[in-house]
């Protein structure tokens, strides 16, 4: 059973008297323990996708349509939980932010309150979210030791902090740790490595692993960084203009990408294709939300495009059916069959094919 359910989630901003989409009906299933990557150029809507699921969205925006279910199974003292997100008001959804699902905001870096010691901060976090109620100086102190530990920080050291006096890569694990200290079974991370360099990166990602399988919680890791995104994500999905345009195992979009726009994000990263080829960036810009092609919203800068690309979207198609319980690979497009990624062209001149 997933944990989270969306369907057909829109989400618009209002500007000028305009409600502009940037979220355009969004379907996916997170499972337990899953780590799913949403990626894709800035501007796509994985941030606002994000902020919808938790319900955290700046004033100017709104959740316009769509459901997003929460299932948590029963236990022996507890009851089975399922109830829909949206639905949520007042204490329900102030506890079903942190204790069931938390976030990382992107830029989050400078989300501590200056002025407040760490310890603080976990302590009014816990306070504010704990489903059961208040909670004792000593029960904080003990669970925000143990998440600070988990993440590799010395409470003794990080509790009695300034955020001002931790290195970036410090704060930016405090701030995992702070995420996960109330236990939540969903953990969104919106960016958390991008203001890191390359080694701190690479220890974030590694420590997220750790913690996923050691604690059970399911992750949406949101990134532009394809690369990045497919070493931790047991499924990737590729948002474009408000949709999930392809969606499949990290392996199905990284070596047989089948949405050109995919395809050419892999083309615009150098680095993991040893050299051999120069990067390929993706011409062209998306387009504006308020004003939208027919068709397509991909076409006007795609290579593979048809005159029927221009007057027809269609919408997620089946590339690789699997037996339930796997992830399929699928692609919002009509042309799906004849593409291919920039290095496997390569690859199939040099082998003569
Ligand atoms: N507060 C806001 N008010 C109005 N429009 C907004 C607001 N926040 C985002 N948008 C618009 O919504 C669209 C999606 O933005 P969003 O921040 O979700 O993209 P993103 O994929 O997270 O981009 P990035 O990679 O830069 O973080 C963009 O067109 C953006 O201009
Ligand atoms: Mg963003």
């Amino acid at each position: 059973m997933p944990v989270l359910s969306v369907r057909d989630l829109r989400i618009g901003y209002r500007s000028g008297g305009r409600l502009v989409e940037a979220v355009r009906g969004v379907d996916f299933d997170l499972y337990p323990n899953e780590a799913l990557a949403l990626v894709g150029e800035s501007g796509s809507g994985k941030s606002t996708l994000g902020l919808g699921l938790l319900r955290l969205l700046p004033r100017t925006g709104q959740i316009t349509g769509g459901e997003v279910r929460y299932r948590a199974p029963g236990g022996d003292q507890v009851e089975a939980t399922d109830y829909d997100v949206l639905s949520l008001e007042g204490t329900r959804l102030r506890r079903f932010r942190w204790s069931e699902a938390a976030m990382v905001f992107q830029g989050a870096m400078n989300a501590f309150n200056p002025v407040l010691r760490i310890g603080e901060q976990f302590a009014d976090t816990m306070r504010a979210h704990a489903p059961e109620g208040r909670l004792g100086r000593e029960d904080i102190r003990e669970r925000a030791g143990d998440c600070l530990r988990s993440v590799r920080l010395e409470p003794g050291q990080v509790l009695g902090s300034y955020p001002h006096e931790l290195s970036g890569g410090m704060r930016q694990r405090a701030l995992i740790a702070l995420a996960m200290v109330l236990e939540p079974r969903v953990l969104i991370l919106d960016e958390p490595t991008t203001a890191l360099d390359l080694l701190t990166q690479r220890a974030i990602v590694d420590m997220l692993q750790e913690l996923r399988a050691e604690r059970g919680f399911a992750m949406i890791f949101i990134s532009h960084d394809l690369a990045l995104a497919s070493e931790l994500a047991d499924r990737v999905a590729t948002m474009y203009a408000g949709r999930i345009i392809e969606s499949g195992t990290a392996d199905d979009l990284f070596r047989e990408p089948r949405h050109p726009y995919t395809a050419g994000l892999i083309g615009a990263v150098p680095t993991v294709h040893g050299g051999a080829l120069e990067p390929v960036s993706i011409p062209g810009a998306p387009p504006d939300l308020a004003r939208l092609p027919a068709g397509c919203s991909f076409a006007s800068r795609c290579s593979y495009a048809v005159d029927e690309c221009r007057t027809t979207d269609p919408g997620l198609l089946m590339v690789t059916d699997r037996p339930a319980g796997e992830t399929s690979h699928e692609a919002a497009c009509l042309r799906w069959e004849a593409v291919r990624m920039p290095a496997m062209a390569l690859q199939d001149e040099e082998a003569g094919k």
